[in-house]
């Protein structure tokens, strides 16, 4: 075993995105984190700051995962497929060849709070047939194990030492990156180990608290950005914390992002504009 430490730290920063949503932009595709290509939190309590949402727009060439904690969010998509995305459910899309969506928050007072998170896809699978999927917050297994409180909303959690722990599988396992998404809660004074697969990119992103993780003190809004290994130690302070726990396998292929279109090529992102502006991006080929 190998304990991962921490490369750098990173602050979050203000921005607007859709209509005018404020939110927490942790990732941005600049920092070439692959696969992993924007990380933004929303959290408010007041509307003004969400309420104008995702009206329709476009994808191509990726997956979001959007996370909520709190409020919830409709979703509806050309091909027709509404969901409204509850407390503690999880959006998993696959863009593919292309997808027209709106997210609008179902709410007008209240807290927002969530995540949304962009996986890049291989050159392989950026032109598939777009798909996604509505996980029911029952769906995403909880793990509670002394003083920490694991939901695996994608991929393997196995605690550490693995002796007498079995590992639990979230409801989104596989793809070309071999997600993982966790979200771990630690009281105060709890500690927890994890096994991380070596070669996998891995994050971990502090919302609540103060969490210690690879050895390093984080701030609230703070994402650590950690180097290879096969496990990560993470524990709260004196106060309970929060820790968003993310890897993928990086597929090391040319990026070229622009707005809502990520692919390989300059031409593909001048093809999926084209697609867009014709009205043929999401036409199954
Ligand atoms: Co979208």
């Amino acid at each position: 075993m190998t304990a991962r430490t921490v490369e750098r730290i990173v602050t979050g920063r203000p921005a607007s995105d859709g209509g005018g949503v404020r939110l927490t932009r942790v990732v941005s595709p600049e920092q070439g984190l692959d696969p992993f290509l924007l990380l933004d939190e929303f959290d408010s309590n007041s509307a003004a700051d969400y309420i104008a949402g995702f009206p329709s727009h476009p994808h191509r060439g990726f997956e979001t995962v959007t996370y909520m904690l709190d409020g919830h969010m409709l979703h509806e998509d050309h091909l027709g497929h509404r969901g409204d995305l509850k407390a503690g459910g999880v959006q998993w899309m696959t863009a593919g060849r292309g997808i027209i969506h709106s997210e609008m928050p179902q709410q007008e007072a209240g807290r927002m709070r969530g995540f949304q998170l962009w996986i890049n896809l291989p050159a392989a699978d950026k032109m598939k047939p777009a798909a996604y999927q509505d996980l029911d917050p029952a769906r995403i297994p909880s793990v509670v194990a002394d003083g920490a409180t694991v939901r695996v909303v994608a991929g393997d959690f196995q605690r550490l030492p693995a002796a007498g722990h079995a590992p639990a599988r979230g409801p989104i396992a596989g793809g070309a990156t071999q997600p993982f998404y966790l979200d771990v809660g630690l009281d105060a004074g709890a500690a927890l180990a994890l096994a991380t697969p070596a070669g996998h990119r891995v994050l971990a992103y502090a919302f609540e608290g103060a969490p210690t993780v690879g050895g390093r003190p984080l701030a609230k809004g703070q994402l650590a950005l950690l180097g290879d290994g096969t496990s990560l130690e993470l524990a709260a302070g004196a106060a309970p914390a929060r820790v968003l726990v993310i890897g993928g396998r990086p597929l090391r292929e040319p990026v070229v992002h622009y707005g809502p279109f990520v692919m390989n090529t300059v031409a593909e992102i001048e093809q999926a504009v084209r697609d867009f502006s014709s009205g043929r991006l999401t036409d199954v080929a």
